[in-house]
């Protein structure tokens, strides 16, 4: 039986947050039975902001660690890191000249970003989505996994998709968003009005995942709620707390009106300590692993070596039929 392709990947940026494993990772582990899985180590697309080398090098190999300590099982799965295979780059040029400027101007990462790092407009970090859009579309992926801020992108990978296919004939599947459960987007513990970010600059905002267990319990003791001391779910009124049980949920897997029953009474302190435990106790044989996994680099290297052979493979295959249909000589 053929089973449906997966592509995702996260950008090797380091400092993990609690967001992006349980809006991630910890999906990408539930999907590895059902679909045929890759998992990407996004080191190309760091390089739109500027990077100590070192420290990239050491982010790449952290994110390939922490993919498989969350359980993303190397047998299972093909992790690789993108930058390894060469023809992620080689159709993200062809494909540029498929994009319109126009479409790439309006992507709100851009935007954000532009606004960000306005020292370091590059073409680099404009031309990001189409990167991104080789990623998914050489692996002729049915879903990609994502945040919902990654959603527009994968919409621009869908017509760039469309446009080739129209004047080619089918060269690409045409990927779907493929959106994540309750937890797909955990907030600020602090500004529960946005996104946890790995770059956050507020003190106790984003739980990480190499977080120590006191400074995760510190962290959620800590976190912005309300007045009312009821914990109930809603997420206009009480950010804060909507989002403290979004994550009790996501890790627990009750629902949100038994969490709200069980906690009835009770008060944001003792909800808060709990919330922390939880987390605690999913995170620690994580964190052990990790550890275990960052003193074995020769098995690290392994995986990400045979990853690379086994994504070339499939990626030289569509690359081959678009280098032939624009005219190249191959
Ligand atoms: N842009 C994504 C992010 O910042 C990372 C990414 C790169 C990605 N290539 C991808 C995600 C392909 C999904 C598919 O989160």
């Amino acid at each position: 039986m053929n089973k449906k392709v997966i592509l995702s990947g996260i950008q090797a940026t380091g400092n993990l947050t609690l967001g992006n494993y349980l809006g991630a990772i910890n999906n990408w582990k539930k999907m590895q039975e059902d679909y045929d899985c890759n998992y990407m180590i996004a080191d190309l697309h760091t390089l739109t902001i500027r990077n100590n080398p070192d420290t990239l090098r050491n982010n790449t190999l952290d994110l390939l660690a922490l993919y498989i300590a969350a359980g993303i099982d190397p047998e299972k799965s093909n992790i690789f890191i993108q930058s390894h295979v060469a023809a992620h780059a080689e159709l993200a040029w062809i494909l540029n000249c498929y994009t319109y400027m126009g479409e790439l101007s309006r992507m709100t990462q851009f935007k954000d970003k532009s606004a960000k790092h306005a020292d370091n407009i590059n073409s680099g970090l404009f031309t990001y989505p189409v990167l991104m859009a080789a990623d998914i579309l050489l692996y002729q992926a049915d879903l990609v996994p994502v945040g919902e801020d990654q959603k527009q992108h994968v919409e621009l990978t869908r017509n760039i998709a469309e446009r080739f296919n129209k004047i080619y004939g089918d060269t690409f599947k045409i990927p779907e968003p493929y959106i994540q459960g309750v937890a797909a987007r955990v907030m600020g513990l602090q500004d529960p009005t946005s996104k946890m970010s790995k770059s956050s600059t507020i003190p106790n905002d984003s739980i990480f995942l190499n977080d120590e267990p006191d400074i995760i319990l510190k962290k959620f003791k800590k976190a912005i709620t309300d007045s009312e001391n009821i914990v109930r779910f809603d997420k206009e009124k009480k950010p804060g707390i909507s989002n403290l049980i979004s994550i009790y949920s996501a890790i627990t897997g009750e629902g949100k009106e038994n969490i709200e029953k069980k906690f009835d009474g009770k008060g944001y302190g003792e909800f808060k300590v709990a919330v922390a435990e939880c987390v605690i106790e999913e995170l620690k044989p994580m964190q052990n692993k990790y550890k275990e996994l960052k003193d074995n680099p020769d098995y690290l290297e392994k995986i990400y070596r045979r990853g690379a052979e086994r994504a070339k493979e499939i990626a030289i295959k569509t690359l081959k039929d678009v280098y032939e249909k624009v005219g190249l000589v191959w």
